[in-house]
């Protein structure tokens, strides 16, 4: 983490959780942080529902006044018409929706989407006045083939170039073979990718913004090695899968802050 960005500590929860479930987790992860005093002006703590949670958990963050942010997981390029399934960035605004993740390998994967495709999503995200979270990573093969940082930089060059109006988004480097596997990268690596995107930005958008974008590691991020990315002052935080759905595991990453020796 570096002195002048807000460590940002994100829970994607996938398909997983229903509106009923995430209530629960969201009350709970609250009051777990706020026993815990928790200090969101210096650690942003936020959560991914899927689409049939928002409404719930909104309600719920508003009621109680928490201060956990609020996320999608994807949304549409189109503002609205004859697309079945698709949900707009307008309906995300209207519930207080702050931040979208555009571009995860498993939509790369399971839903085709391309870069073309997610450069049109993050449009749509900055006209709706959404921050997208920008998720970038190489499979096993490109690493192979390419190196750590080709393949991240290109798509993210791609996502954020063209653009006619440009808000505040937040970057996340999720190497494919990291996720899910229980295989790690190291903070290093992290690090390195990082760095090399802190430059793809200042280099296709200016070195201010680049100094102001967050950039995020994700892959099997846990309690237990949280610590050792944030080190690092070109981490600016975790996307988290599957440890965001257990409310102690997901509050020690929120509170790396105390494990951490600067
Ligand atoms: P895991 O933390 O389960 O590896 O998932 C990472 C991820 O894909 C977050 O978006």
């Amino acid at each position: 983490m570096s002195t002048e960005r807000v460590p940002f500590i994100a829970g994607n929860w996938k398909m997983n959780l229903d509106h009923q479930q995430a209530i629960a987790l969201v009350q709970k992860l609250a009051w777990t942080l706020s026993d815990a005093n928790h200090d969101y002006s210096k650690t942003e703590v936020a959560v991914f529902p899927p689409f049939t949670d928002l409404r719930t958990v909104q309600t719920l963050i508003d009621a109680e006044k928490f201060q956990i942010g609020l996320g999608a997981q994807d949304m549409s390029q189109h503002d609205s018409g004859a697309y079945t399934g698709d949900i707009s960035g307008s309906f995300l605004k209207k519930l207080d929706v702050k931040y979208v993740i555009l571009g995860h390998s498993e939509r790369r994967v399971y839903h085709h989407e391309d870069d073309e495709l997610i450069q049109a999503k993050v449009a749509a995200a900055f006209k709706h006045d959404l921050v997208p979270v920008i998720c970038v990573g190489e499979t096993l093969e490109q690493l192979e083939q390419f190196g750590q940082s080709a393949i991240p930089v290109a798509q993210l060059k791609k996502a954020i170039t063209g653009h006619s109006q440009v808000g505040e988004f937040i970057i996340a480097y999720e190497p494919v073979w990291a996720i899910g596997t229980g295989q790690v990268a190291t903070p290093e690596q992290a690090a390195e990718v990082a760095k090399s995107l802190r430059e793809a930005i200042s280099e296709v958008l200016s070195e201010d913004i680049a100094q102001r974008v967050r950039i995020l590691y994700g892959g099997s991020v846990k309690s237990s090695n949280v610590a050792g990315f944030l080190k690092n002052p070109e981490v600016d935080g975790v996307l988290v899968g599957g440890a965001s759905l257990q409310v102690e595991e997901f509050a020690g990453i929120s509170r790396f802050l105390k494990h951490l020796t600067l």
